[in-house]
Order: C-alpha cells, then sequence, then structure tokens
C-alpha cells in the first residue's frame, strides 16, 4: 500500500501541469478544394489534388487529378478528363475513386451468330494516378457457356475465367462459382484492361466438360467492385438471361505517382503533395507512389495546407465515448470522471463516487506513514532491546546479590518449619508503586547509608524501604545470607526485616514501619521529655533497646553484630516502644581478613576507640556506642555538640573527664538529677563508665547491661519493693563503686 501510494505522489509530480486548453474558437468551414474552385458535381464532392478546371487540381504531368462534369445532361456526370472514365465517388480517406464502366457484352442467336455487342473499348489507366484496386474487384464472366478474359496493353492474359451452364440450383445456390457465371482475382497493380468474351457452342464444347445444350443469348464479361457483386449479382437468375447493356461500379486506387514513394517525394518539398504540416506520407499499397492522410487526432484534406484539422472527439461521442468531463486538445482529448467521482469515464459505469481519502490526503498518509512506519519500528525495536536490558540487568543484579541463594534459603526454612518466615523478595516495581515512584514527599529520613521511604505496599501494609547509597563493594552472597538471618529474627525490640530488593545495583530493604519517630528526636527534638513520660520512659527505652542488641548477641552464631548503636537507630511506636533499626547495615561478626579490612562503618561520637584501631568489629563495640547512648539519655546532650568550647564537643570526653573530678552530677539532666535518687545515678553513671571503657574486654556484655538497667529501672518504679524484695540487689547497686 506504501509503494503505491509513493507511487501515486510520483505521478502526481510528473504530470505536466499546464494542460493544453481546447481549441474553441470558431473554425472556417472546411475546405476540400482549392480557393474559387468547385467543389461538386451533382452529389459528388470532389476534393483536391482531384479538381474541375485549371488550376484547381493537382498538375505533375500525369493525368487523373483533372475532372469534368457535364451539367447539362439530367444527373450531373463526373468524368476524368482525357479518357472519360465515369466518376461515381471519391475519397481521400480511403484513397479510391468508384468508376462506372460498361460491362462487355455479346449476344448470339440460336445459330451463333453474333445478334449484338458493345462495350469492347479498353479502358487506358497507363500513365495516370490510378490502378485498377486488387482488393476490391472482380473479374466476372456472365451467361453460358463463355470464358472471359483480360489482357493488358501488351496483349497478353491477364485473368479470367469460365461460366458453363449447369443445373438451376447451382445458379441460385452458387454465388458466382462457374455455372452461368465465374469470377476471378486480379493481380496488383494493373494499369490497363482490354476484355474479351469466348462463345463456346455446343459443337465446341469437350466431352470432358458437361454442359446444358441451353445456352444463353447474351454473355457478358466486366470488372466489377466485391461488394456489388455479392449485394447485387448473386442469386439473382434475372441477370443470365439479360441482354441489355449496363454499367458495373469499378473501384481505382488512386495515389500521387509521379514518385515512387514518400522517401523519394519527400526530396522534392515544392512538387511534395502533403502539404498540411499536420500530415503524415503513406506509401501506396497498389503500385508504385503515395498518399497523404492527416496525422493522428486529426481530419481534413493532407493534400491542401491547411486542410488538417483537430478533431473534437468530444462532439463524436460514438468514436470516442465518454461518459465524464471531456475536454478537446490539439490532436487529442481528454475524458475524466466528474468531480467527487473516479474510474474510467470512457465507459458507461466507469466513474464511481470517490472515497473522502483524496490523492492529497493519500500523498500525506503514503508520505506519513513510508517516512514514520521504519521509525516506529526502530523505536520499538530500541524499546524492545531496552526492556530486554533491563530485564537482563535485573537478573544480573538479583543473581549478583545472592538472590537465587536467599530463595533456596527461604523456600528451605518455609519447607522445613512451620516458621513465622514472613520474609519476601520485592520486585523493583512493587516497590516503585508502594513509594509512588520514590516521590520526595516519602522520605522519612536520610542517613548515611540512603535514604529511607515510607511505602504502602499492596496489602496495606506500611513499610519504611531502605535505599542504600551507593557503594563499591560488590554484593555477594554474605549479603543474602545476613539478610536471611536478618529476617528470621523475631524480637519485638527490633525493627523487623520484611523483605528485600535484590534486582537492583544496591539491594533495598523492608523493613516494618515504625510511626513515632527516633529516640534522637525524642530526646533532642521539640517533644523531648516533659513531666508526663518522664525519666521512666528514657529508662525503659534504654532496657528494651539493651535487651534488644543482647538478643542479637546471643541469638546467633557468629553474633550479629549492630555497628551502628545511636539513638538516630532506635526507633519508637506509638506505645514508645523501642524498636532498634538499621541492623542491616552492620556487618556479621568478620570471620576473616579479608571481611575486617572492610571500611569502618559507624557514626563520629559513638565509635567504639578500640575499632577504630583495630578495624575488628565486635559485640562490645556495639556495648561501647550504647554506653553513649545511656549518656545521651542522662545529659539531653548530643554525642557531639559544636557550641560549646573545643575541648568540650565531645561527650564522652566531656563526661569521662566530669567523673574523674567528680564534678559529673553537674553534667546530667536536671529532670534526671530531680527523678532519681543519687544511689542509682551513681550505679548508672558507674555501668555508663564500664561501657566506656576503652579496652573492650573491659566492658560489660550487653546482656549484663540489659540485667542492670532492667534492675535499675525496677528501682526507680518501685524502690521500696525493691529494696524488700531484693536486699542482695540493693546490695550490689550500691556496692558500685
Ligand atoms: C447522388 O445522387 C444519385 C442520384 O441522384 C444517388 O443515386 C446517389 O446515391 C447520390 N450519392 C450521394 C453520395 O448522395
Ligand atoms: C454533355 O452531355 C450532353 C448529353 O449527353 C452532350 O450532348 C454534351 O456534348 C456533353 N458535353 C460535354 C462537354 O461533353
Ligand atoms: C435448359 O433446357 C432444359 C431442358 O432442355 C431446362 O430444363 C432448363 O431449365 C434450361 N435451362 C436454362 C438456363 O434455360
Ligand atoms: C429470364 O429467364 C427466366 C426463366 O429462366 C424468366 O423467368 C425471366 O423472365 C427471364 N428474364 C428476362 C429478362 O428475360
Ligand atoms: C523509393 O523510390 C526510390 C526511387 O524512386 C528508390 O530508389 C527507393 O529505393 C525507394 N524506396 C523505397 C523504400 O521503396
Ligand atoms: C521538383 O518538382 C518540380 C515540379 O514537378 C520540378 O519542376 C522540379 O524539377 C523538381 N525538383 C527536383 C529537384 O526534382
Ligand atoms: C490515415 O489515418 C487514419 C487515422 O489516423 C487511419 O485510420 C488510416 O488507416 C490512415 N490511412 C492510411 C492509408 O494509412
Amino acid at each position: 500500500m506504501v509503494m503505491t501510494l509513493v507511487m501515486q505522489l510520483m505521478l502526481l509530480l510528473l504530470l505536466p501541469v499546464t494542460r493544453v486548453s481546447a481549441q474553441e474558437q470558431q473554425q472556417p468551414p472546411q475546405q476540400v478544394v482549392r480557393p474559387s474552385c468547385r467543389d461538386k458535381c451533382g452529389n459528388i464532392t470532389i476534393p483536391y489534388p482531384f479538381g474541375i478546371g485549371a488550376g484547381c487540381f493537382r498538375n505533375d504531368g500525369r493525368g487523373g487529378f483533372e475532372l469534368e462534369c457535364n451539367d447539362s445532361r439530367s444527373t450531373p456526370r463526373l468524368t476524368v478528363a482525357g479518357n472519360g472514365i465515369r466518376i461515381t465517388s471519391l475519397s481521400i480517406i480511403t484513397s479510391e475513386a468508384r468508376a462506372l464502366l460498361r460491362a462487355t457484352r455479346r449476344c448470339y442467336d440460336s445459330k451463333g451468330r453474333i445478334t449484338g455487342r458493345s462495350g469492347d473499348t479498353s479502358v487506358p489507366l497507363i500513365g495516370s494516378h490510378y490502378l485498377f484496386s486488387q482488393a476490391r474487384n472482380r473479374l466476372v464472366a456472365l451467361g453460358c457457356s463463355n470464358l472471359g478474359y483480360f489482357v493488358d496493353a501488351a496483349g497478353y492474359y491477364v485473368s479470367g475465367c469460365m461460366a458453363v451452364c449447369g443445373p438451376q440450383h447451382f445458379i441460385e445456390l452458387g454465388s458466382c462459382t462457374g455455372v452461368a457465371c465465374c469470377q476471378s482475382t486480379i493481380p496488383p497493380a494493373i494499369d490497363y484492361y482490354e476484355p474479351y468474351v469466348l462463345d463456346f457452342t455446343k459443337e465446341q464444347t469437350d466431352k470432358g466438360i458437361v454442359s446444358y445444350s441451353n445456352s444463353t443469348t447474351c454473355r457478358y464479361v466486366f470488372l466489377a467492385e466485391t461488394k456489388w457483386l455479392t449485394t447485387t449479382l448473386t442469386g439473382k437468375s434475372e441477370y443470365l438471361n439479360r441482354t441489355n447493356n449496363f454499367a458495373v461500379p469499378v473501384i481505382l486506387d488512386w495515389a500521387v505517382r509521379n514518385v515512387g514513394n514518400c522517401s523519394a517525394a519527400k526530396r522534392n518539398t515544392t512538387d511534395y503533395a502533403c502539404q498540411s504540416a499536420l500530415s503524415d506520407c503513406v506509401d501506396s499499397k497498389n503500385g508504385n507512389g503515395y498518399q497523404c492522410n492527416c496525422s493522428k487526432g486529426y481530419e481534413g484534406n493532407p493534400y491542401l495546407q491547411d486542410g488538417c484539422r483537430d478533431i473534437d472527439e468530444c462532439k463524436r461521442k460514438e468514436e470516442q465515448p465518454c461518459y465524464g468531463v471531456c475536454a478537446n486538445t490539439l490532436g487529442s482529448h481528454t475524458c475524466q470522471c466528474p468531480p467527487g467521482t473516479s474510474g474510467d469515464a470512457t465507459t458507461k459505469t466507469g466513474c464511481r463516487p470517490k472515497d473522502n481519502f483524496t490523492l492529497a490526503l493519500k500523498v500525506v498518509t503514503g508520505v506519513s506513514v513510508g517516512v514514520f512506519l521504519p521509525l516506529f519500528m526502530c523505536f520499538w525495536l530500541y524499546l524492545g532491546l531496552q526492556k530486554r536490558k533491563l530485564i537482563r540487568t535485573k537478573q544480573m543484579f538479583f543473581e549478583l546479590n545472592g538472590g537465587l541463594f536467599l530463595q533456596q534459603q527461604i523456600s528451605n526454612y518455609n519447607g522445613t518449619s512451620t516458621g513465622t518466615g514472613g520474609f519476601k523478595i520485592f520486585s523493583k516495581e512493587e516497590l516503585e508503586k508502594a513509594t509512588s515512584n520514590f516521590a520526595a514527599d516519602r522520605i522519612l529520613g536520610r542517613g548515611g547509608h540512603g535514604i529511607v521511604y515510607k511505602g504502602d505496599l499492596e496489602d496495606k501494609t506500611v513499610v519504611a524501604i531502605k535505599k542504600s547509597k551507593m557503594t563499591e563493594e560488590v554484593p555477594t552472597k554474605e549479603f543474602a545470607r545476613e539478610m536471611f538471618i536478618l529476617s528470621q529474627i523475631n524480637h519485638k525490640n527490633v525493627v523487623k526485616l520484611l523483605g528485600c530488593c535484590l534486582e537492583v545495583e544496591v539491594p533495598m530493604l523492608v523493613y516494618e514501619f515504625v510511626s513515632n519517630g527516633t529516640l534522637y528526636q525524642y530526646i533532642h527534638g521539640s517533644r523531648g521529655l516533659d513531666s508526663d513520660t518522664g525519666f521512666h520512659t528514657c529508662l525503659r527505652i534504654a532496657v528494651e533497646s539493651a535487651e534488644a542488641l543482647a538478643y542479637m548477641h546471643s541469638s546467633a552464631s557468629p553474633p550479629i553484630l549492630h555497628g551502628d548503636v545511636k539513638t538516630a537507630n532506635i526507633l519508637l511506636d506509638d506505645k514508645l516502644t523501642a524498636k532498634v533499626s538499621d541492623f542491616g547495615a552492620s556487618k556479621l561478626a568478620p570471620t576473616d581478613e579479608a571481611q575486617m579490612a572492610t571500611l569502618v562503618q559507624g557514626t563520629c561520637g559513638y565509635l567504639d576507640p578500640e575499632y577504630l584501631m583495630t578495624c575488628r568489629l565486635t559485640d562490645k563495640s556495639d556495648v561501647y556506642s550504647f554506653g553513649v547512648v545511656l549518656l545521651e539519655l542522662l545529659t539531653r546532650k548530643k554525642a557531639l555538640y559544636f557550641d560549646g568550647p573545643e575541648e568540650d564537643r565531645s561527650l564522652v570526653l566531656c563526661f569521662m573527664m566530669a567523673v574523674k573530678v567528680g564534678q559529673h552530677q553537674d553534667l546530667l539532666d536536671s529532670q534526671v538529677r530531680d527523678e532519681m535518687r543519687i544511689e542509682a545515678l551513681e550505679e548508672i553513671t558507674h555501668l555508663v563508665m564500664r561501657c566506656l571503657n576503652m579496652s573492650g574486654e573491659e566492658r560489660p556484655t550487653m546482656k549484663e547491661v540489659a540485667e542492670r538497667l532492667e534492675m535499675l529501672r525496677r528501682y526507680h518504679h518501685h524502690p521500696w519493693a525493691q529494696a524488700d524484695a531484693n536486699p542482695e540487689e540493693e546490695q550490689s547497686l550500691l556496692a558500685m563503686e
């Protein structure tokens, strides 16, 4: 379809822009003769080169074109000057003349004596422009028994035939086939005719020819137009016994015969007969010579200078049918369907209503389709390739990130136990949908490791999605293992890891959503400790956090370390329950040197100095960091603060200096000082100092920290009950220094 449209476009461009307008001006009446010459004799038109009178016919030395007209007769008689041949019609188009020649007649009596004869004269056309037409004439012998023939100028036999007497039915059924009438064709280029009649009497009849004895009275021989022979003579028996004279039409081929052919004629322009510029020269088909013909699309008299005129084809519906809008052009015409239709206007039902899809529209559409289809295909292909690439990339990351291992682990786990598993591997699309394509208004917070988004899953679960920053580390199967272990942790004070997405370069982690912000915000933010909640809430949060860390340290082997314990990583839910988050960022306790070499991670102010020195993250590193958290709770000061003098910027250093000089009470938050008993304060200060010990070995385990804090909490809540119920503990509390 595209090709046809393109072709149509090309055709449109190739079509001539200007169209020859039809000649509408009035033409003078068609001239067939030279000016001031007779054009008729009776009802016979005389076209040039024929003519009557000097200067009216073509005179090239040969006779034939000069005619004479005897008007004194009842019907004017047209004859060829010089030989008197009677002409009844002339045609320029067919280059024929119809002459009327008398039949040659012989009549006999019963004894075989000639009783009458006529028409014995020869018809000489030698040297004229005429020849007997071979195609349209026959030699006929009529009457029986009769041998009719004719000879040429030299007296040689040219053509003849014999008619014998026969049964009637042959005469009537046959059409001049030998019984009482016979015919013969004649050779071409015959310019002389001299007829003969030979009577075959009874006596002369040979035994071989069985003939009826009764013969016709008169015998004839004549040249006749073939058409006349078939229409007038055939089957008409009255011609057989006729005795009178009659004339028969004969066709003469005329041509300009003073030159042999067109190529010769064209050499002498003054003599050249085809005077019209819009004419062609045609070699004569019969004998030497040539004739002229108006060019195609023109008609008239080519022998005259302005003889050929354009044919208005639109006025000749029979020859050039046109059922649409016909427009004549010089030498031709156009025939188009009326506006709004299309098709073939030269047939009656050729034009059909056009669709509104016009040619211009087709062209535009064709071009558009032609141009845009390949573009579209390319684009489509490109998209397809991109998509495949994307899928491949996703699959690659999935495998790199240990997705297969994780999948296997999950299925193993789900298969072997009735576990609460619940861990899911999310697709990239799921998470994109859940976070409205990681929209800015979904950001919950930014951390050193990445950005955390709030997400709504399909099942209406609200989750926190952590999108880590790019790291140069190559994700390994280790990561997947970590993911798996973390997913198995089910502690009320640990933010639950619900799943992950491995189809991206840096895996995304999906956590349960904790609604009430971080402990950092709680302490330092607008909604700080107030009288309603008081320090006992802080203490509970500390206990819960410690328990969570202790649980992590003891639940698995090797222990799961946090590595980045800080107030900002302790989340609070609506009941202000602590939930330790971001275990995902930590490493499992390193087992080989390669892992030990990994970059030190963590947050300034909370970092274990020993870890900094050894690059070895231990459970005691978490204890140190937790010590800082406790300190933050007690003092309501940030781990690093930049508003004080330079030496006071580190909370830990500040506090240690204060403890040395016994002024640490001044650093504590006023509310804490007010609410806590002095011995409890001392106990907790002691615990903090142990946690912050430079040597990891000297630090208590997380379990111990949790237990001691729990005791302090109970003591703080019910100091009297505690004292009564557990004197041992009281003792230990007081025996701390
Ligand atoms: C010319 O007139 C004759 C008789 O007057 C008639 O037979 C013949 O058909 C006419 N020819 C033409 C071409 O009209
Ligand atoms: C014209 O025909 C008439 C009658 O046949 C004849 O008498 C006369 O001589 C003819 N004229 C010419 C010029 O042949
Ligand atoms: C010739 O004579 C026979 C009888 O002798 C007759 O039957 C036949 O019709 C005659 N034919 C003609 C053409 O007169
Ligand atoms: C010619 O002969 C037939 C019989 O054969 C006859 O009927 C007819 O009248 C004759 N015609 C003439 C003109 O003699
Ligand atoms: C045309 O006639 C000339 C002489 O009249 C002759 O030499 C030439 O061969 C002829 N050409 C053709 C094509 O018959
Ligand atoms: C051309 O034809 C004219 C008239 O027939 C004649 O007088 C002349 O000699 C011819 N010219 C040539 C070059 O044959
Ligand atoms: C003359 O031209 C007409 C129309 O173009 C054509 O039909 C005819 O056959 C031509 N005659 C000859 C003799 O070529």
